[in-house]
């Protein structure tokens, strides 16, 4: 699939519920109002459209949320899915989670072939931890990745930089996740979705970040890549990876290799624009794949450019009112 930018489409990232047992401020408001459940796909629907970009050509599915490990009965896509792992239709079948529910699957997460996962953590501070989360149990995350450790997964850990919430930890992270074998990235808030305060309030450009850590730190940019949007740079002290995302300072849109399904079969070209195109419709339409195809090509057709964030006092509503639940980032 290769879009109107001469950028070809191999990475799929799937929200399978916009729900999540956390609140975290930046992301959500304490009362949301979620798709509604009629609207849902169900797992074999997913399963089927996911297979259907798998034969269009994408090499890599992430699956996202909302928190994608309270979706009832989760396993059954990912095992549906690990088959193109082990086939070899698929590079990398993977996982975005906020921890909570990883001590219980994280074995069965490897047996379907899962290899790599990405934790949202924010601070390594339970109370900050419980700030920021507001519905989280910092100790069944810590849980989480012991057990998803254990089980052989390699861990990615993203945290969100907030000015005055965790800017002064993310030394200490820095040393927590590459003294446990994990990469960290840090991420610059994205004005997605009305939540209740105002994120300038705690947006911070992540080349203010990066200056300050190289007071501590010697950072060596290196070509590690992912498939995903992060720059990477390593940690001297630590020999550990530390990468920068950051799509307000440094938009990496003239790479963008992806596009967004939602667990209601909307599939969004690019996080940062509106635009989207209904594949739940082509889904049902016909048991054959052929509506499907046509209607994913014709959304690759309108891929846009990029998006057009921006963050200052002039512009206090989000960019996008879709909180970033609803994509999974
Ligand atoms: P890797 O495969 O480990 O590189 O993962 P990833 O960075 O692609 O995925 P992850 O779910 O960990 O996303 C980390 C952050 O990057 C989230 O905040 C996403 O919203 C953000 N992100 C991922 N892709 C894009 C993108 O295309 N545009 C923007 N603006 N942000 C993105
Ligand atoms: N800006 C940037 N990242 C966000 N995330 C959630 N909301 C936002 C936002 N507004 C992050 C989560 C998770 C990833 C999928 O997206 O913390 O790590
Ligand atoms: Fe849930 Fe992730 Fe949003 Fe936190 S950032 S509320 S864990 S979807």
């Amino acid at each position: 699939m290769i879009d109107p930018f001469g950028r070809t489409v191999s990475y799929l990232r799937v929200s399978v519920t916009d729900r999540c047992d956390f609140r975290c401020t930046y992301c959500m408001a304490e009362n949301m109002t979620f798709l509604p459940k009629k609207d849902l796909l169900t797992l074999e629907e997913m399963n089927r459209l996911c297979s259907a970009f798998i034969s269009k050509g994408v090499r890599k599915i992430r699956l996202t949320g909302g928190e994608p490990l309270v979706r009832k009965n989760i396993m059954f896509l990912v095992r549906e899915l690990g088959r193109h792992v082990h086939s070899g239709a698929l590079d990398e079948l993977t996982v975005t989670t906020n921890g909570s529910q990883l001590a219980r699957y994280a074995d069965e997460l490897y047996d379907c072939g899962v290899r790599r996962i990405n934790v949202s953590l924010d601070t390594l501070d339970p109370a900050k931890f419980k700030a920021i989360t507001r519905w989280g149990d910092f100790s069944k995350v810590m849980e989480g990745i012991d057990a998803a450790q254990k089980a052989g997964l390699k861990i990615k850990l993203n945290a969100v930089a907030l000015k005055d919430l965790n800017a002064a930890e993310i030394p200490e992270m820095i040393r927590f996740a590459h003294g446990r074998g994990m990469d960290l990235t840090v991420i610059e808030t994205m004005p997605m979705g009305e939540i209740e305060e105002d994120r300038t309030d705690h947006y911070l450009p992540l080349s203010e970040l990066r200056a300050d850590l190289e007071s501590e730190f010697t950072l060596a940019d290196i070509p590690y890549k992912t498939g995903g949007p992060a720059r990477y740079v390593e940690v001297k002290e630590t020999g550990g990876r530390l990468g920068f995302i950051t799509p307000m300072t440094h938009n990496f849109c003239e790479s963008c290799n992806r596009v967004r399904l939602t667990c209601t079969g909307t599939l969004y070209m690019c996080l940062g624009q509106n635009d989207a195109a209904d594949l739940r419709t082509a889904l049902r339409a016909s048991e054959s794949d052929e509506y499907l195809y046509a209607a994913i090509d014709e959304a690759i057709s309108r891929k846009p450019k990029g998006h057009d964030f921006i963050i200052d006092r002039q512009h206090r509503k989000p960019a996008v009112a879709r909180h970033m639940s609803v994509t999974g980032g």
